[in-house]
This record gives structure tokens, sequence and C-alpha cells, in this order.
């Protein structure tokens, strides 16, 4: 039995340098035993790390993508899969290809759980003011991830709460920020978290206002947000009274009087148009359209969606606007079209952590037809009142390419009001000189009836993205092993 003794749960590189060893040496997955840090190292108790280079090894890039979200997943088995798909992918090249392989299967389940679990990290940490003894503001939240996701999730909340110092205390460790430098700590436990602040007075009055008990779904919600987690969101002990008293809430609200529609925001705070050297950060740029008054689609978004990724990122992808699912997360392209996206990235060996990604408009158009809102395309006029904010995003994180999806996204960047297939492919460039290139938007493949031209299409976009990746090498993901 050989022994491959990984650092830590998560330790990516080392399963990654034992398993290229082991699979140049021709060790077969059944030999191997991977214990993690100092537990019990297995059936001999010996580590023995297998020799030989005879092996030329090569995986897709999809392969390493998976495996780093996979290697996160607590499932005691997952080096002894990841390995075993590795030492499969030697023979069978399209492997990854075939869904319904148990291997492949399994371990895009892990993935999505933990891509899941880190989703929920990041929607349902609430930090709560401490006074640490160094003066100024510092927060504390207590969160229980179900898989190691710490390290992955961490860049999240850096960009989010770059300005404040935070702990993140979970039983899986501790993520510490002091405003400059992240670092990993020890687990903790609940009683170290404290319990409430004076901050969560005012978010369950916040919640309790936006509760609209017309729109109630119980089942959704608590699929969104699983009663596991409620425990540590001051919002939850409002829930169930909320729920009770829906109903009649909602018969009040018929029998009433309709009354005009009301605008949710008070002020109109936003700098005016002309006004850009008022604005000096992407931080400010992203907090004043928060408020944005430009055109009239905030009157019915639920809110500003603005864009996301590194501000130093070398590529900017613009889409149309967001959907249903970013209206209410506050995220561009974590919908339907955005998981096309994420799939399509990948596959042409793209990181999209790495890319900035926002749309041409901010607020979403819908039509409501009963109770679905349904994605209305914007005018002109609200794609040119919006420029203002892409502008600034753009001048900001200053990337090396910028990438349309889709027709809007081209007119909104160029004016350019002719077809988009005249434009794709071809190297263009904005007024300032940035490079652009123009693609389908995600959304399109998914519209597409037709299986085959399903495929193609996608292919093409795949395509499309590879040649972002050539133009801007800095996007990949890294080598296979
Ligand atoms: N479509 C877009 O153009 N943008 C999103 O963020 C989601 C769907």
């Amino acid at each position: 039995m050989f022994v491959a003794r990984l650092s830590h749960p998560a330790d990516f590189e080392g399963w990654r340098s034992f398993a290229r060893r082991f699979a140049q040496g021709s060790v077969a997955p059944s030999a191997i035993d991977w214990p993690v840090g100092d537990s019990d190292s297995g059936l001999f108790g010996e580590d023995v790390v297998a020799g030989g280079e005879d092996r030329a090894l090569s995986v897709p890039r999809a392969f390493i993508a998976l495996a780093q979200e996979v290697i996160c997943h607590s499932d005691a088995t997952r080096f002894d899969l990841l390995y075993r798909l590795l030492w499969r992918l030697q023979e069978e090249r399209e492997l990854l290809q075939i869904a319904s392989d148990h291997d492949v299967h399994r371990a895009e389940a892990l993935a999505r759980s933990v891509r899941r679990d880190m989703h929920k990290m990041t929607a349902f940490v609430r930090f709560r003011e401490v006074d640490d003894g160094q003066g100024g503001e510092a927060f504390v939240a207590w969160f229980e991830p179900e898989h190691h996701i710490l390290e992955k999730v961490a860049a999240f909340f850096v960009e989010r709460f770059t300005t404040m110092r935070w702990t993140i205390l979970t039983p899986r460790g501790t993520l510490l920020w002091d405003g400059r430098e992240l670092r990993l700590g020890e687990a903790a436990t609940r009683a170290q978290a404290p319990t409430s602040d004076a901050m969560e007075e005012w978010w369950r009055t916040y919640y309790a206002s936006i509760f609209n008990p017309a729109r109630l779904k119980p089942k959704a919600m608590k699929a969104e947000m699983p009663v596991k987690y409620w425990r540590n969101l001051p919002e939850a002990e409002l829930i169930s009274p909320l729920i009770a008293d829906a109903a009649r809430r909602t018969q009040e609200m018929i029998m009433s009087a309709p009354t005009s529609p009301q605008k949710r925001w008070a002020a109109a705070p936003e700098p005016a148009a002309a006004d850009l050297s008022a604005i000096e950060s992407w931080e400010e740029a992203a907090s004043a359209a928060r408020s944005c008054r430009r055109c009239d689609l905030w009157c019915d978004a639920t809110q500003t969606v603005f864009g996301e990724g590194p501000r130093s990122a070398p590529v900017v992808f613009v889409g149309e606007q967001p959907g249903d699912q970013e209206d209410l997360a506050g995220k561009p392209f974590i919908g339907p079209a955005g998981k096309v996206f994420d799939r399509a990235m990948a596959d042409a060996g793209l990181d999209r952590t790495q890319a900035y990604v926002t749309n041409a408009v901010k607020h979403f158009k819908f039509q409501l037809r009963g109770k679905r809102r349904i994605h209305e395309k914007p005018n002109a006029g609200e794609v040119k009142a919006c420029r203002f904010w892409l502008d600034l995003e753009l001048g900001f994180v200053k990337p090396q390419l910028v990438v349309a999806l889709g027709a809007t996204a081209l007119k909104a960047l160029t004016g350019h009001a002719g077809s988009l297939t005249a434009a794709r492919g071809r190297e263009l460039a904005l007024p300032d000189g940035t490079p652009l290139l123009a693609t389908v938007h995600p959304s399109y493949l998914l519209r597409l009836p037709d299986e085959d031209a399903k495929e193609a299409e996608t292919r093409r976009f795949i395509a499309d993205l590879k040649q972002v990746g050539s133009l801007v090498p800095t996007l990949r993901l890294p080598k296979a092993a």
C-alpha cells in the first residue's frame, strides 16, 4: 500500500504532486491510501511515496478545474475518486464528457455541492460588531461550512469587505482579515462568536419591511435559505411569525384600495451625469450605482447589479442586463445564462474568477406574467443611460481586452447597430484603443431548440472564448498536471 499524506483537507497541490508521481509510476488507484495531516496513516502505517517517472501524463484543463472544487468536499473518498479519474483519463480521453459515467457523475455532484456551500457561505455569513481593543470597527461572524471551502471563498470576503477588519470563525478554521493581510487560523467553536450587536435590530426591521407576504413560497425559501443556517441569521427568528401572518396580510392587501406605485428609495444621491470626476474609485462607483436613477428601470428591479471580479482583471466581459436570479442576488451571471457562461469558460480553459463580469444595463427589466418575471430587452435610452456606469467600470478596471456578449453589449460599447455576426470573431477596438471581441450571449445557446445546433453553437462560443485566452493568456486556468 502506498501512502500519500496530504497536509490539509483541501491540499490540492499536495494531491497533485502525489498523483502525478503515482500515475507516472503506474501505481493503480486501489493501491493508494490518502491520509490527511497527522491522522492514522493507513493500513500498514508506512509513509511510502512511489518513484518512477516512466509514463507520460496529461489531463484536460477541465479536469484541473473540477479537481480543485472536488478536493474541497468533505467526502473521505474524494482523493481516491480524483486519482481514479486521473488514471482513467490516460486511456479514456473523453471521459469527462460522459456525464453518465459513475466517477464523472460523482465528481460533478461533489463539485456542485462545494459550489453550493460556497454560495451559501457568501450569502449567509452575518458579521457582528465587536470591540477588539484596537480602535476602529471590527466584525466577527460564525459560520458552519459543510466542506473545506475557506481558502476558496476567502477572496470573496476580502473583496467585499476590504476596508473592514473581520474574522470568520468556523469549525474548519478561521479567516482573519486585518485590512491588509489574510490569515487562516485554527478551528473555532460557536462559543467564541459574539451573539448580537446593535445592527441586528436595524437588520430585523429592514427584513420585516421587505418581506412580501403575497410572494411567499416557503418551500423555495427553505431551499434557498436552508433551515440549518437560520440559527446564525438575525432575521431568522422573524421568519415563522411572518409566514404565519402572511395569509392575513395578503388578504388585507387585496382588500385595500390600490395605491400609486411607490418609489422605493427616497432621495436620489446619485452624482450628476457629467460629474464623472466626483467618483474616484470602483468602490465609490459601485456604491453610487446602488441609488442610480438615470432611467426608470430601478423602480421595479430589486437592486442594482453592478459588475463583479478583480479590480485588476485582464478581461472585462459585458452582458446585456441582469436576469431574474441576478436581480435577486445582486450578482451578474449567476442564473441559467451564467451557468452556461461558467461551463464554456472552463471548457475554453479560462478562469472566470480572474475576469470582471458586468452588464450593459445594471437593472433587471421584465414584464410580469402571472407570478413570473419575463426578461424584456432594454431599449436604446436605457442602454445609453447606463453607459455612464460601464465607462466607470472600464476606467477603473482598465482591462487588456473587453468582450461583448451579445448585440446589446456590442451596441452599448461601440454604438455598432449592425449585426453581431459581422463583428463576431474580429479583433475590434474601443475608441480609447482597448481591444474588443464580440461573441454571442450565453442565453442565445439556451434558446436554441435544436440539440445539434446547440452543440455546434456551444463549440463556436467556446472557440471564441479560446480566442480570448490566446489574446490574454493570463486569463487561462493553470496548466494541467
Ligand atoms: N444575462 C445577462 O446579460 N447578464 C446577466 O447577468 C444574466 C443574464
